[in-house]
């Protein structure tokens, strides 16, 4: 399927998009996100594919959404919409495991989107931050929370009332990035950590990421029981037969994904 503001493509279980609004330095319009919408749903649909990467270009992941799009929007455009929200969330929703590979600005909506992936792989010329403020609104995707919980109050606090930057070794410090990586090496990297992910049985990636994300959600006590029932579900998969004997046999497992 042709998409106008997105690439995508697939690397055998790897299925990549890039943010493709160069010139708006993939400002999050209406339609680039309508398109990574149904790029998503397509990932999430095809058997073939087991882990999903998002990505921008080298300059921007993204800018944030697109000021001059929502510039005019009254309260009720945004409201009865539900403001865009509603379709950038589909990322957080994948139950297949996500990355976002971070080059340049990831503003506003630009960070926002990449704190909806399970992990965010940094360049070292990334930049974070939530702008909202100087411009006279607020993050509305999940800045606010997602921040804060990723790098605690303070810093999320001051960032989100200034609108200043982070930069890639900062959020490497603050727990924002999983991993900072040369920006020449950032898509190779993003690509070898998807592969190595997809390469584990399929449910059991799953299943990690619902149990990780438990945590923002439970009580330690519920989330522990969480985890608890899907472990002993794991007993259940040939797969776990399969990584566990072939550790006994001293050779690779060969995970069927079920
Ligand atoms: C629309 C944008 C844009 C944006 C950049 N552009 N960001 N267009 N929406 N968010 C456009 C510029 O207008 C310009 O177009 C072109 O991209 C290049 O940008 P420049 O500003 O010329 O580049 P530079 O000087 O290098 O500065 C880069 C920048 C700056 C620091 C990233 O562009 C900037 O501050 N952008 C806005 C960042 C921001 O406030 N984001 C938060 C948005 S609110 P022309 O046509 O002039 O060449 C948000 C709320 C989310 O995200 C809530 C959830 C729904």
């Amino acid at each position: 399927m042709a998409y106008e503001n997105i690439l995508v493509e697939t690397s055998g279980p790897v299925g990549l998009i890039r943010l493709n609004r160069p010139k708006a330095l993939n400002a999050l319009s209406d339609g680039l996100v309508t398109d990574m919408e149904k790029a998503l749903n397509a990932f999430e649909d095809d058997p073939a594919i087991g882990v999903i990467v998002v990505t921008g270009s080298e300059k921007a992941f993204a800018a944030g959404a697109d000021i001059k799009e929502m510039a005019g929007f009254g309260y009720m455009d945004a409201y009865l919409n539900d403001f865009i929200t509603k379709k950038w969330g589909r990322l957080a929703t994948c139950r297949k495991p996500t990355i976002a590979a971070v080059a340049g600005y990831a503003l506003g909506g630009g960070c926002e989107l990449a704190m909806m992936a399970d992990i965010i792989i940094a360049a070292d010329t990334a930049k974070f931050g939530q702008p909202e403020v100087t411009i006279g609104t607020i993050p509305g995707a999940g800045g606010t929370q997602r921040l804060t919980r990723a790098i605690g109050k303070a810093k999320a606090m001051e960032m989100c009332l200034t609108g200043r930057m982070m930069d890639a070794a900062e959020a490497e410090r603050s727990g924002l990035v999983a991993r900072v990586v040369p920006a020449a090496d950032l898509l190779d990297e993003a690509m070898k950590l998807a592969e190595r992910i997809a390469g584990m049985s399929r449910p059991v990636t799953m299943m990690v990421k619902e149990c990780v994300n438990r945590a923002y959600e439970a009580t330690l006590a519920e989330g522990l029981l969480f985890e608890r029932r899907v472990f002993h579900s794991t007993f259940a998969l040939e797969d776990q037969k399969e990584g566990m004997s072939a550790f006994g046999e001293k050779r690779q497992p060969a995970f069927k994904g079920k």
